[in-house]
Formats: structure tokens, C-alpha cells, sequence
């Protein structure tokens, strides 16, 4: 070996000694920064169906704002209406590896694949708002929303005991295949099945939208006419576009039909209050504070509750007067 390189190696040694040295100073301060260095920030993906609703716009509204109020992080996806944005979504939160998801799926089925991913990753997933049909409950931590099926009951609940006579149903369903429109019709189904002087005399989905509310009851009208008594919409919007196409059609809504539905937007309260829309009822779709604290918990290790709901209430001429001026959304 030349002396060059001999010297060579020995100030490359003597070098790499004082690094360690260095490095050892390093890492103490390193730590010492650490013990200073806020804790870190709570990341959450979620994935929202869309913005189909004026329902889902304040849910989507209290779960940003909540998030902001709290410090998260939240990495928001909109689903456009379609499941397989929402699974790609949930794919790219597991890919960044967040801390948790919440999601309120579209549709009940198809989900197993994507929420075992989410597991295996070690990512709890809060299923917000609407069900899933799992073959392993396991793959979510818990959910928190409504029960769809409660609504529907006390939808007929109160046409059983309001509807004057009128006996001709046409029900505007919510999205196919969403855990909305199928416990709301099922239970609503189930009601009437007990009165035989009810008949749903026709059947069709506006989609949650109003101008699909507005088209399908539009096509009733010109399909039966005047042996149209009742409506029964799965939401607000697509009770408030019947409205609309009722009116264009020269009758008045609330009273040449009535119209049962369910959310209780502030819109939908104020139809009741005009005596347009006969009866709302409530689904409460400001789930923010509730989904944190759960969240937190479950980071915490603590146990949650498997299954939540809102309390909701029922809203006719007799009350919705004095609800109007404290509706939140
Ligand atoms: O899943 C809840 C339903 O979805 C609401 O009733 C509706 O307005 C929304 O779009």
C-alpha cells in the first residue's frame, strides 16, 4: 500500500471518529428538541358519498369545520356518487398510512376488500351516516348515524294517523343500493303493509337530488294524474323538487297531495311552516364532534360504542313554527 494512501485512510478514520463524537452531540440535541416539538397531528381521510343533498352538504360542512376547530388534519375525498371513488380514496388513505378513516359509503355492499386493507394496515375505520353489509364485522372499528329504519316507521307512523282519507302512495326512493333508501323503504313497506287502506301505487329513485326529485314526480304526474294522494320522499331534496312539480303541474302540494318526508333541512322545516310539505323528519346529519371524540378514544385504546345514533324528532304544522329559528342546517 503507497504511503499516499496510507495517509489517506488515517484522516478518513480520524475523520469518521469525530463524526461519532459529532453525532452523539447531535442526537442529544436532537432529543432535547424532540421533548419541545408539539405532538404530532392527528391525520384523518374521509371519503363523503358527494354533495347530492343540502343534508350532505352540512354533514360534510361539520365534519371540516370540527376537524379545523380541533387541530386535525383532514384529508377530504368526494366520491362523485360513486363507490369506486370512494374505495380508491380509501386506498390512497391507507397508502399514506393516516391515523384513521371515516367513510360514509354510497351503498351498502362491496366493501369487505378495501376495509380489510385499512385492518391489516392497523387503521381503524369509523362507517359513518349509512351501513355496510360486512361478512366480518371486525373490519370497522364502529358506526355512528341514523336509524334509516325508524325514520321510515315513523314517516308511516304519522300518515297513519294524518292522511285524512288519502290512501295513493308514490314513494321516491334515495340512491339504489344505499342503506338510506333501502331501511327507509323497507320500514315505510312495512307499515302500510298493516293497512290495507294505503297503496304504494308506484315506485322510482330521484337519487337524493331535487332535480331527480322533480323529474320523477314529474312522470308520476303525467303517468297517474290526480290518483296521486300521497308522496313519500326519502329526503328533503327530492321532496322539495315534487313540490316544484307539483305546483308547475297547477296543484297544491300539502294539500291536493301530501307529502311526507325525512332529513329536516332547514329548507325542508320552512315547506312545513308554508304548508307545503305535511311532515320532515329529522335526520340529524351533524356527526363532526361526535366522529373526533370517537376517534380519539379508539387511539386512546379505549373501547367505543359499537353502533350510535342520533336522536331525532318528528316535525309536522304543530311544532315546526317553533323549531325553525334554531335549525342548524
Ligand atoms: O344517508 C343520509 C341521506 O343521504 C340523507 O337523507 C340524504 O339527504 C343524503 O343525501
Amino acid at each position: 500500500m503507497s504511503l499516499k494512501r496510507i495517509g489517506f485512510l488515517m484522516t478518513a478514520a480520524a475523520l469518521f471518529l469525530s463524526g461519532c463524537g459529532g453525532s452523539r452531540d447531535n442526537a442529544d440535541a436532537a432529543k432535547g428538541a424532540e421533548a419541545t416539538k408539539p405532538t404530532h397531528k392527528l391525520v384523518v381521510g374521509f371519503a363523503q358519498t358527494g354533495a347530492e343533498s343540502a343534508w350532505r352538504a352540512a354533514n360534510t360542512n361539520s365534519m371540516k369545520s370540527e376537524a379545523e376547530k380541533r387541530g386535525i388534519e383532514l384529508k377530504f375525498a368526494d366520491g362523485q356518487g360513486k363507490q369506486e371513488n370512494q374505495i380508491r380514496a380509501l386506498r390512497s388513505f391507507v397508502a399514506q398510512g393516516v391515523d384513521a378513516i371515516v367513510v360514509a359509503p354510497i351503498v351498502e355492499t362491496g366493501w369487505d376488500p378495501v376495509l380489510r386493507e385499512a385492518k391489516r394496515a392497523g387503521i381503524p375505520v369509523v362507517i359513518m351516516d349509512r351501513k355496510v353489509q360486512t361478512e366480518d364485522e371486525s373490519l370497522y372499528a364502529c358506526f355512528i348515524g341514523s336509524d334509516f329504519y325508524k325514520e321510515g316507521a315513523l314517516a308511516a307512523e304519522w300518515l297513519a294517523k294524518n292522511s285524512n282519507g288519502k290512501t295513493k302512495i308514490v314513494e321516491l326512493q334515495g340512491t339504489p343500493g344505499s342503506a338510506a333508501a333501502n331501511e327507509r323503504r323497507k320500514a315505510f313497506g312495512d307499515a302500510i303493509a298493516t293497512n290495507s287502506a294505503f297503496k304504494i301505487i308506484d315506485s322510482q329513485s330521484g337519487d337524493f337530488r331535487r332535480s331527480g326529485g322533480k323529474e320523477v314526480m314529474e312522470a308520476f304526474l303525467k303517468k297517474h294524474g290526480r290518483e296521486i294522494e300521497i308522496v313519500y320522499a326519502h329526503n328533503d331534496d327530492m321532496a322539495l323538487g315534487a313540490v316544484q312539480a307539483i305546483e308547475e303541474a297547477g296543484l297544491k302540494p300539502g294539500v291536493d297531495i301530501l307529502i311526507v318526508s325525512i332529513d329536516a333541512i332547514k329548507e325542508g322545516v320552512q315547506a312545513v311552516v308554508d304548508g307545503k310539505i305535511n311532515v320532515v323528519v329529522e335526520c340529524n346529519p351533524l356527526f363532526g364532534p361526535k366522529i373526533y371524540d370517537t376517534i380519539a378514544k379508539l387511539k386512546a385504546g379505549q373501547t367505543v360504542e359499537r353502533s350510535s345514533y342520533n336522536v331525532d324528532e318528528v316535525i309536522d304544522a304543530s311544532n315546526a313554527a317553533a323549531l325553525i329559528g334554531q335549525r342548524q342546517y
